[in-house]
């Protein structure tokens, strides 16, 4: 008998006080900072199994009408089952019902991964200064780390 598809058997949801832990231990086997799943102006997600196990999450910080899509991982076992596509469509559905207008990200790893998912290259000029302000770009170094931008709603 063929199994359930694993899409069917992971539950993406907000993080919570019980699946916190599991988020940042996602990350740091996928060598990623820390999220302040605290923060009001940030939307953490979880993606679990249904034994309550957290394997991959996803986060969007809000910065007015701009967000920036981090802490996208899966954990190596989890890896190449779609399980990552699935976490940025629900931040950005997420982010989108907030009304961010556009998501930017840096990455040092997952360039290809982000271009499949309509994710154009951008230059940190032409990021907001709110974006470039955030933990994220202030620390990743940006010889190494390429931004990326994603526009959700069209602005005329
Ligand atoms: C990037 C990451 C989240 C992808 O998760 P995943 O569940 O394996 O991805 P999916 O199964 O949805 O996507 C698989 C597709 O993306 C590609 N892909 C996956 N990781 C990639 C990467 N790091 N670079 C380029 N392409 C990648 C696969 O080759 C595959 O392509 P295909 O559909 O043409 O076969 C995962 O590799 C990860 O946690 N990496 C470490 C953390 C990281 O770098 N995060 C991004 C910065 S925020």
């Amino acid at each position: 008998m063929v199994g359930p598809r694993m899409e069917s058997i992971i539950n993406i949801t907000c993080v919570t006080p019980g699946t916190e832990s599991g988020v940042q231990a996602v990350l740091t086997a996928s060598k990623l900072m820390a999220v302040n799943t605290a923060d009001s102006a940030t939307a953490t997600l979880a993606a679990t199994t249904p034994e309550g196990d957290v394997v991959g999450c996803a986060a969007v910080e809000r910065y007015g009408e701009n967000g920036l899509l981090r802490s996208v991982a899966v954990l190596p076992a989890n890896r190449g089952q779609h399980l990552g596509h699935y976490l940025v469509a629900a931040a950005e559905a997420e982010a989108a019902e907030d009304g961010i207008a556009s998501l930017y990200l840096l990455t040092e790893t997952a360039e290809a991964f982000f271009a499949a998912l309509g994710y154009e290259n951008v230059d940190r000029a032409d990021v907001p200064k709110e974006v470039l302000a955030s933990d994220q770009f202030a620390k990743l170094c940006p010889s190494s780390a390429v931004a990326m931008r994603r526009h959700l709603i069209e602005t005329t």
